[in-house]
Formats: structure tokens, sequence, C-alpha cells
């Protein structure tokens, strides 16, 4: 303890009197001196009084439970700590802001006192918290082509994650799905470049705005590069696409997104030119950090180290590792010894290591490290999810409306609600919902699709869940179908995990097919993470709607259904016919011009005004 302080003590002299030094230059000899410049002169006095294990450190991104013990932040000199599926930091909000300020007092401990960086998945909301708000996923942002309201939904993400203890979300994924059988197609805006740019650049600005505030997170671009063209559209699989057409299609939102000032890029888990995305420095390094002159950090994904060729990613430029899953000690001692061999320049590593102090700065953590306690009134509150409700409403695309049976008269008799779907909002939702693969119940806070009819209608309402409840006497069946919640991996179609398949589950399929033969006019709700092969079940459908994974305002359907809004809503994919169209590499989306989608991308039907 009293060694500590000595330790403590004149170091921290040293690096005030740095800074005091440093602020009085500029007053005196260069009042000009940009922000920017004032950062970087406070990032290069930090670093030269670095040792080799302080830097490593801050490199060094780990989870607050299971990858560390009581004092690790401080003794192994950590630079972020995140939050991802696994034990809630607390039962509340407050709690959870109190686990970060107990682990930043850690980290402010060190004998240089830097502060932690604390990532979340907040994908669609800040969905790791049971109790916010919980927008569509960006697949339904994507319909919407609503670039103010995706700015909206993700300023209110950064209040929300803010709220619950960060500073730092994973968020957006900016992928360009090239196969719907990608379990995470739903994570990515569209399959348009185009649309992607403008919403990269709306989602940028809204997590981000003015970085400093204690409301706005640093925002990260993810997976770099190809993540969602993959052959077969398999999560980590190989990308063969063309130089040119990678290039084009998917650089030119990273592009925009640097422009737009995006804190962090994330690296993907896919090959590409026989190289993990993660040891690709010509891509990485040339491409990203240099070409496109981003300062930002690169941060690994997942045991990124252990599993894409050690210290070979750092030499291709990642700066921050998530060194999860029992990675800690071996990253940390693996590249202490990988540049005492000289196989990583110490060059490198202080270019990572500015990287990550940069934001720190930008940030403002180093005046303000803790979390704003009266935030957490925020989280979930009422003008929150009326922007999440607008959301739902927007993102929804009427594909088929035969004799105008939609809008449905508010005064219609008997309507029975068909299908599990229509009544929970864990299966509405979708993957990263509370949960990392989602889950299949009701949560704090969220209304269901049911719900809205509900409110909605002035007849009666009658639920079949399972579709046995013969209710042959209805007016209308509102039936509700879908896929089952999934993310990363597990929504791969054909990943030996799951039984997921390019059409409706058949139970699914016969609700439609039983209410119809009986002669009731069907309306169809379909929930997804991506276009299915539904082409049979619109047939079948009187009007079909595609929902997408509206998230925590399901009740927000209903509005549009009963005719109080205008189905606004413009398909993000072009949507298949066949699933022998699915016969490619890619997919049969809009590059291949041999294969006619169903409806074209941009396909959306409204009301007569
Ligand atoms: C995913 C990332 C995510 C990370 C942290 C990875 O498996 O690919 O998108 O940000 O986990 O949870």
């Amino acid at each position: 303890m009293k060694f500590k302080s000595l330790h403590i003590i004149p170091t921290i002299f040293l690096l005030f009197f740095c800074l005091v030094l440093i602020s009085s230059c500029n007053n005196e000899s260069n009042k000009k001196m940009s922000n920017k410049e004032i950062i970087e002169q406070k990032v290069d006095s930090i670093l030269e009084l670095m040792t080799l294990e302080e830097k490593i450190g801050q490199m060094t991104q780990v989870r607050h439970f299971w990858d560390i013990r009581k004092n690790d932040v401080t003794s192994k000199f950590i630079g972020s700590v995140i939050h991802t599926d696994g034990p809630a930091p607390g039962n509340n909000a407050e709690e959870w802001q109190n686990r970060f300020v107990e682990l930043q007092k850690e980290a402010l401990a060190t004998r240089l006192g830097i502060p932690l960086l604390f990532g979340v998945d907040a994908v669609h909301g800040q969905n790791t918290f049971e109790g916010a708000t919980i927008f569509p996923h960006n697949i339904g942002l994507g319909a919407t082509q609503n670039a103010k309201l995706v700015e909206k939904v993700a300023r209110i993400t950064a209040i929300e994650s803010q709220a619950t203890g960060f500073n730092w979300v994973f968020s957006p994924c900016i992928a360009i799905p090239f196969n719907e059988k990608w379990g995470r197609v739903y994570e990515a805006f569209s399959e348009s470049t185009e649309l992607t740019v403008e919403l990269t650049k709306a989602s940028v600005k809204g997590h981000q705005g003015n970085l400093s505030d204690s409301t706005t997170v640093m925002a990260t671009a993810k997976h770099f590069i190809g993540d969602g063209s993959t052959e077969n559209g398999v999560e980590g699989g190989i990308t063969t696409l063309s130089a040119a057409n990678v290039n084009e299609r998917l650089l030119t939102p990273y592009r925009e997104a640097v422009k737009s000032g995006i804190g962090a890029v994330m690296a993907a888990f896919n090959i590409y030119e026989g190289l993990p995305m993660h040891a690709h420095k010509k891509l990485i390094t040339d491409t990203l950090k240099v070409g496109m002159k981003f300062d930002g950090i690169v941060v690994s994904d997942w045991k990124g180290y252990s599993r894409f060729g050690r210290h070979t990613i750092i030499n291709a430029g990642i700066d921050m590792v998530m060194a999860v899953d029992g990675d800690l000690d071996f990253f940390q001692n693996d590249l202490k010894e990988s540049v005492d061999a000289a196989k990583v320049s110490i060059e490198r590593i202080n270019d990572a290591v500015k990287r990550v102090l940069r934001q720190k700065f930008r940030l403002g953590l180093f005046q303000n490290p803790f979390p704003t306690k009266s935030l957490i009134q925020e989280i979930g509150k009422k003008a929150h999810r009326t922007v999440a409700k607008q959301a739902v409403r927007e993102s929804l695309v009427l594909l088929k409306n035969e004799k105008n049976v939609l809008p449905i008269d508010k005064k219609t008799k008997k309507i029975v609600v068909v299908g599990e779907h229509a009544n929970n909002a864990g299966l509405q939702s979708g993957g990263w919902t509370i949960a990392w693969q989602g889950g299949n119940e009701n949560y704090k806070g969220a209304t269901t699709i049911l719900d809205g009819i509900k409110n909605v209608s002035e007849g009666t309402i009658v639920y079949d869940e399972d579709g046995t409840g013969n209710h042959f006497d209805a007016d209308v069946a509102i039936v509700v179908v879908g896929e089952p919640p999934y993310a990363e991996f597990f929504g791969d179609i054909g990943h030996d995990s799951n039984e997921l398949t390019l059409t409706l589950a058949k139970s699914h399929q016969k609700h439609i097919k039983t209410y119809k033969d009986k002669g009731v006019k069907v309306i169809t709700v379909l929930i997804s993470g991506r276009p299915l092969v539904v082409t049979n079940q619109i047939n079948q459908s009187n009007a079909f709607v595609a929902a997408w994974l509206p998230g925590s305002e399901g009740d927000g359907i209903a509005e549009v259904l009963f005719g109080d809004y205008n189905f606004k809503g413009k398909l993000p994919h072009s949507w298949p016919k066949f699933v022998k169209d699915f016969k490619g590499n890619y997919g049969p989306n809009f590059w291949d011009n041999s294969i006619e989608p169903l409806f074209p991308f941009g396909f959306g039907l409204q009301y007569e005004e």
C-alpha cells in the first residue's frame, strides 16, 4: 500500500505538470491550436509515460463478469470493459451504473489514471437492459428510408446506453447482405449500398453528436469487411467478391462513416483473399486507416487474438482486442513476448494506444469518467417510445392489399388474431433483445401486436394462439406468422443448430390456409429478420404486410392496419420468389439480373389518400 502510494504521487504529479505545461504553452505560444491538436499533445504526453504493460493494458477489452476478478482492471491496466450476453450488472439502472462506477474507480486508481471505455451491443436501442426502448432492428429502419428518424433512434439509444453506464456502442452494423441465408441480415439496413450510406451517416450523427457530451456515445461501424457477403451467407465464412465489388458496394458506407467521424470500427469474422479479415493488413491499415484517414479504434471481434493469428492481427492494424472467454492473460503475455521478440514493433503498439487514448479524450472521459445519475429517468420514457412507435409504423411494408381489405374498419364486429407471434414481445423483437439470441417471452415495457389491435378495434377480438381455435365466424383473421428469434451463427439457414428454412414453418403456413379455406378474409403480418419465400402464403392472403422485427412497440402495427396512419415502408431488400432462386453462392438479389424477384427493392403499397 505504502509502496503503491509512493509510486503514484510522483507520476501523477509529472502527468499533471506535463498537461499544465502543454496548456500554458498553448495559451502563450499558439493561441490558434485546434482542439484536435490539443488532444494529440495530451495523448503524446501520456504515451511517453507508459510502460509496455500499461500500453498492452489499454489495448485490452474484457467482460465485466467471468473475464476479470476484483482488481484485475487495476493490475492489468485494462482499457475497456464490455457488457454482452451474461449476468446483468444489477437489478436496476442505478445498480448497472454503480457496477461501472466501481470498475471505473479501479481504472482511475492506476498509476496514470486512464479511464475505461464501457461498450455494449446496443444494436436496436439499449437492448441488453430490460425496460429500455427497443427499436425495430436495422432492416426495419432500412424500410423507413427515413434518415432523420434513424438519427433520432440513434440519439435515444445513446441516451439510454449512457443511462445504464455505457459510453460506447457496437453499432451500427453497416454490412451489405448478399444472401438471405445469413443470420444477421436484420442487423444491416439494406442490400442497397446507397440507402445504407444515408442511414449510416444518420446513425453515426445520432449516436455521437458532440462526442464529449455526457449523453452521447462512441459508435462502431461493423464488421469490417465482407461480413454479409460470404458464400451461402455463412457467418464467418469466405467472401469471394472481387476487389472492385468490395470497394464499390461494401467500402462505401465505411468511407461515409469515417467522414462522419465514427469512433470505432470492428473487424469481421470472415475470410477474404485467403486471410482472416482480422489479419488483412491491406484492408485494415492501407485502405481504412491510411486511405480513408480513419484515426479511431479498430477493435477485434470475439476472441479475435487467439482465433485469427495472434500478433499478426496487431500488425494488420487491430488496436484493441476483445480478450474474452479465457483470452485475457494469453493475449497480454503473448503480445508482450511478440514485442520483446520484435515481431510487433513498438511503433505499432504506440499507434494503437494513441488511437485508444484519443477517443477517450474525444469522449471527455478524463474530465467526466462517470455516468450521469439523472439520465436514469430517460430510460424507456414515453417520448422515446413515441419515436420507436413511429419507426414501427414507418417500417411496415404493404406487399398486397386485395380489394382494399386494409385498412380494417374499426367497427368490424369480430376479429380473430392468430399465431404466437401476435402476443409475444420476445418473438416480435428477434435476436439481441435482452438475451444474445433473443427470447420468446414478454419483457418489461413492451406492448404486443395483439395489445395494439385491442386498443384500436371497437369490435370483439378473439385470440387463437396456435391456430386451432376455429373462429371461422370472424369477419377478418389477422394472422401473425414469423421466424423464431436468432442471432449470429445460430441464425444462419443451413446451420446445424437450427431448423430454419427460407420458408415459413409448416405450422405457420397452416394458420393462413386454415382460415383462408373457411372463407375468412386473411390479413397476414410477417415477423422476420429477412425476406422469406412466402409466395404461396401471399397468394392465399387477402393482404400481406412485412413487419420485420419491430421491437418493444408492437402496438404500433395496429395503428396502420386500422388506418390511423398510412403505410410508408419500402422494401430494403428485393423479395425472392422461389427457393430454387437461392442456388447461387450469393442468393438471388438484385445483382443477378437473370433472376426476377417477386417484388423489387423499394416496393411498397399505400392506401389511397
Ligand atoms: C459479434 C459482434 C458483437 C460482439 C460483442 C460478436 O460475436 O460478432 O457483433 O459486437 O460479439 O458481443
